[in-house]
């Protein structure tokens, strides 16, 4: 099950895992779009379902879960996307309402999936794995106060699971971006070309650079690894943040 996999880096990763033979749950609340990329998963000869799912609402997390559970059997591999920044003022005028929105989509709405698909992950015949996507923005001052700090606690709840939940036989891993190429930096494209710049490696990101990532981390290559964040960042963690801000 992809959250966010309707657009995006979720969308890449469901296209990945299904090129690699997954059967997936597309869940998005944009239901729509998730549909198209099921569709298009069904018609190339693969299994895919979509769901409406807003990782805000728990009963609608446990519906969505549930869907994926009645028609592929099992739930073994859980990706979370859905997430995102949006815009606000600068720190010290940005209220407790901001705050709370960002920390509920991007923590409390990974954690709120990863407690719901949790029993089947367990049960999963190969061991469960879970991959979230946190962001550079967790790991580095690149601002955005509230964001950076949900991906950041991210970290620490993908480590504290990964210890508790390793001897039941499932991985949490998370893969923090740099900036990559999705409709979130539509209409910027001055600020895309100047960051494409500013990266070691010469560009920003694609979305199947990240799709590779969590491939990668969900399958069984990765059977050891669990609890640890992996860049997927040309490099950008590497000339620090300072670069970026200036
Ligand atoms: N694009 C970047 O530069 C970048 C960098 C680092 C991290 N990220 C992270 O990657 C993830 C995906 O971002 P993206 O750039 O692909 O954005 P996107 O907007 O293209 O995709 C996000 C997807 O999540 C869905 N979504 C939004 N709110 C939801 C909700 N409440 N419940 C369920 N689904 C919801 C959207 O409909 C969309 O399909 C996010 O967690 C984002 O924070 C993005």
């Amino acid at each position: 099950m992809v959250t966010g996999g309707g657009h995006g880096i979720g969308r890449a990763s469901v296209r990945r895992l299904a090129s690699e033979g997954a059967s997936v749950t597309v869940a998005d609340i944009d239901l729509a779009a998730a549909q198209l990329v099921a569709e298009e998963i069904r018609k190339a000869g693969g299994a895919a379902v979509a769901v409406g799912c807003d990782v805000r609402d728990r009963s609608s997390v446990e519906t969505a879960v549930a869907r994926a559970v009645d028609e592929f059997g099992r739930l073994d591999v859980l990706v979370n996307t859905a997430g995102g920044g949006g815009r606000h003022p600068e720190f010290a005028d940005t209220g407790d309402e901001v705050w709370e929105d960002l920390i509920d989509l991007n923590l409390v709405g990974v954690v709120r999936c990863i407690r719901a698909a949790l029993p089947h992950l367990r049960a999963a015949p190969g061991g469960g794995s879970v991959v979230t996507i946190g962001s550079v923005n967790g790991m580095a001052t690149f601002g955005g106060e509230p964001y950076s700090a949900a991906k950041s606690g991210l970290q620490i709840l993908t480590a504290n699971l990964a210890a508790k939940y390793g001897p039941q036989g499932v991985r949490f891993n998370l893969v923090a971006p740099g900036t990559i190429r999705t409709r979130v930096w539509d209409d910027q494209a001055d600020s895309l070309a100047r960051l494409a710049r500013l990266y070691p490696l010469g560009r920003v990101g694609e979305p199947d650079d990240v799709a590779a990532a969590v491939a990668f981390l969900a399958s069984e290559d990765a059977a050891w690894i669990t609890g640890v964040v992996l860049p997927v960042d040309g490099g950008i963690l590497s000339v620090g943040p300072a670069r970026i801000q200036s």
